[in-house]
């Protein structure tokens, strides 16, 4: 399978949306992403799809560059593609797209039992830089406050190899 990973449009938001409702407890309705892909210049949504006649998309990453901070606002990928190396591809290409436009580290929110997620930033280089008491009011966690402040090494790794052939596509 090849990947290709470009700009979320609003004709993308029922795949996003369907993965969306799954993925998180409070999920961000249409009107949040619409909201961010047409008012908000600091968006960088992206989109991961197969790079086959079926395009299937399988997941997605929300980000806001803020001066030389980007923060991943929402990631997820489509369960049944869950560890093949989907979110890591779509964080790499995050820091290579945050590297071109001056941003100098990458900060994020995670829930504090959410392991998957913790494991993935974690193997990515994101340090624990902080924590928000009761963060998530739908169900009183705390959030992990991670920053990255090494990009280059981020976007210097190695998409998995079975995803790494559409690279140059994934830079638009
Ligand atoms: C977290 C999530 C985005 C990971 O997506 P993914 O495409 O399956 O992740 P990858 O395959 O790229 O995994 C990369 C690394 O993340 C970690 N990881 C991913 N899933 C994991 C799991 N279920 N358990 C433990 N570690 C996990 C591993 O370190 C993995 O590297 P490895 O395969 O070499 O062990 C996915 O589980 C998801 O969509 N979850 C629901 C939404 C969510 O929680 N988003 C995060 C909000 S902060």
């Amino acid at each position: 399978m090849k990947l290709h990973i470009r700009q979320m449009t609003p004709a993308d938001l029922d795949e996003v949306l369907a993965i969306e409702q799954y993925s998180f407890p409070t999920p961000w309705t249409r009107t949040v992403y619409e909201n961010d892909l047409k008012n908000n210049p600091r968006s960088r949504f992206f989109v991961a799809l197969n790079d086959s006649e079926d395009g299937e998309l399988l997941g997605y990453i929300g980000n806001w560059v803020i001066e030389d901070e980007c923060h991943i606002g929402t990631i997820a990928t489509k369960r049944e593609m869950r560890g093949r190396g989907i979110a890591e591809a779509m964080l790499i290409h995050t820091a290579r797209m945050s590297l071109a436009e001056g941003v100098t580290y990458i900060i994020l929110e995670v829930r504090e039992n959410n392991f998957a997620a913790i494991n993935l930033y974690k193997k990515l280089g994101f340090k624990r830089v902080g924590l928000r008491r009761g963060y998530y009011r739908d169900t009183g966690e705390n959030a992990l406050l991670l920053a990255l402040h090494d990009l280059e090494s981020l976007a210097a790794r190695d998409i998995a190899p079975f995803l790494a052939q559409t690279e140059e596509k994934a830079v638009e």
